[in-house]
């Protein structure tokens, strides 16, 4: 019996020579046995496109064709995958994935900015063409959480996806936390570290984890991916003192996201976040991810790593590149993009305790009057703790019932007149995990 026919090596054009760019190429060039194994086919790296061809990038860059401009290299016919790995939502990236679809070309990226803004129109663009888009690097880093959601769990309906997908905020955090640092303090470490994007607020203010958590929920729930319905809050006005507290009622605060379909349409968040000290959740620490998926038949699902770096990004870029190269050809968010429904953004979210901390005057009776207007507001206090005064005031710490955000709102709003305030109230909501 004649053996089959070996297929033609799969040609990379790799435009971005950063940090997730020159891991990809690190990958294929270690690992090209492993990968031919893998796949019954080479893949190799034809041409790679960068803005500086003089910079030493700790790659042997030399057997390659070099572009300056990205969309040259999106148009070359010796190549088969455009891998953008360089990054912003409009201009050369964009330009040059619309470049490789029209020109035949799949394309694989970790561009989670790019996608969470214009990922619908290119995965129209994608299917007209025959070609595929794959993703798996934009959303936490090395954790394998679109193949996960789009293969893993594709006969489950989705209930929930959350998760903490910025390791730049959680590393914050944590830190806050452990070293008893105030937030502007640990943000210039991180800044020192080079953990911040270029813009500090894609970061800090939910921006970056807000797109990742855009692009879960489109596969998740079936919907054109809603960027701009995704409820931002970021971490910069999370304080030492509200770490300390939050712990003392047995809670760790994170930047969580979480996007559910309600009766009322879909819920998207990017926001600080109380959850149980003891879950997978509250232990994560320093820039670590994790994304939990909740569907009806699996239940719960926890996926921790990595979410960003070298190596964790660029074996996620690889498992696109062998996905392809092995044949698999998914639809970008897991079904064809017609079918995909306009998402109703939910003008409520879905009720939940919260954590109050208020700055209470050593006055007879103020307890009595901050309780009567929660209960006006239809808050009812799950638990509440007060500590000693100092010169002025006394912290007191409440865990309410389930109630909504509005509700909230109203009481903050009614507190000033109870005269026995002192400060401005902070209120979190509380996760349910
Ligand atoms: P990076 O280190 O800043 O590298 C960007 C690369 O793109 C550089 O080589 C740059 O060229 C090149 N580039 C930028 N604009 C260009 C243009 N107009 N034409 C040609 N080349 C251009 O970025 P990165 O951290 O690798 O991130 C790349 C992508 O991966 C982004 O979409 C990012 O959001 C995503 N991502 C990154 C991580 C991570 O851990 N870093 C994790 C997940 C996802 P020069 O070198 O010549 O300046
Ligand atoms: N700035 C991102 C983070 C990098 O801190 O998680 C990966 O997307």
């Amino acid at each position: 019996m004649s053996s089959p026919q070996a297929l033609p090596p799969l040609r990379l054009g790799i435009a971005g020579l950063g940090t997730v760019g020159i891991g990809t190429v690190k990958i294929v060039q270690r690992h090209a046995d492993l990968i031919a194994a893998r796949t019954g086919r080479g893949v190799e790296i034809t041409a790679v496109c960068a803005r500086d061809k003089t910079k030493n990038r700790d790659a042997d860059l030399s057997g390659y064709a070099w572009e300056t401009d990205a969309v040259a290299l999106a148009k070359r016919d010796d190549i088969d995958i455009f891998v953008e790995l360089m990054g912003g939502h409009e201009g050369a990236a964009k330009d040059a994935i619309e470049a490789a679809l029209a020109t035949g070309k799949d394309v694989v990226t970790a561009n989670k900015a790019l996608l969470a803004h214009h990922g619908h129109a290119l995965a129209v663009a994608a299917e007209a063409a025959g070609r595929v888009i794959r993703f798996e690097a934009a959303v936490a880093g090395g954790i394998p959480v679109i193949k996960t959601l789009t293969e893993g769990l594709a006969g489950n309906a989705m209930r929930r996806v959350m998760g903490v997908m910025n390791g730049t905020c959680n590393y914050i955090l944590t830190r806050m936390e452990s070293a008893g640092l105030p937030y502007d303090q640990v943000f210039e470490e991180a800044r020192q570290l080079g953990y911040l994007e270029a813009d500090p607020n894609l970061d800090v203010g939910g921006i970056d984890a807000g797109h990742k958590l855009a692009l879960l929920a489109s596969i998740a729930f079936g919907t054109k991916v809603a960027f701009s319905d995704v409820v931002l809050e970021g971490i910069g006005r999370i304080s030492i003192d509200d770490i300390r507290r939050a712990g003392d009622m047995g809670y760790k605060i994170k930047l969580l996201g979480v996007a559910q379909m309600t009766g009322r349409g879909l819920e998207q968040r990017m926001t600080p976040c109380l959850v149980p000290a003891g879950s997978p959740l509250g232990q994560l620490q320093g820039g670590t991810n994790m994304v939990v998926l909740e569907g009806d038949s699996v239940g719960q699902i926890v996926l921790r790593g990595a979410g960003a770096g070298e190596g964790p990004t660029a074996s996620a870029v690889m498992s696109d590149v062998l996905d392809i190269a092995r044949g698999t050809r998914l639809t970008t968010f897991g079904q064809p993009a017609a079918t995909l429904k306009d998402a109703t953004p939910a003008q409520v979210t879905v009720a939940a305790p919260y954590y109050m901390r208020l700055e209470l005057l050593d006055k007879p009776g103020a307890l009595a009057k901050i309780t009567a207007v929660l209960g006006d507001a239809g808050i009812s206090i799950s638990r509440m703790r007060q500590y000693g005064h100092d010169d002025t005031s006394a912290p007191v710490l409440i865990v309410t019932h389930k109630t909504t955000r509005d509700a909230i709102d109203f009481a903050i709003e009614k507190l000033p007149a109870t005269a026995v305030v002192n400060g401005d109230p902070v209120a979190i909501r509380i996760e349910e995990l």
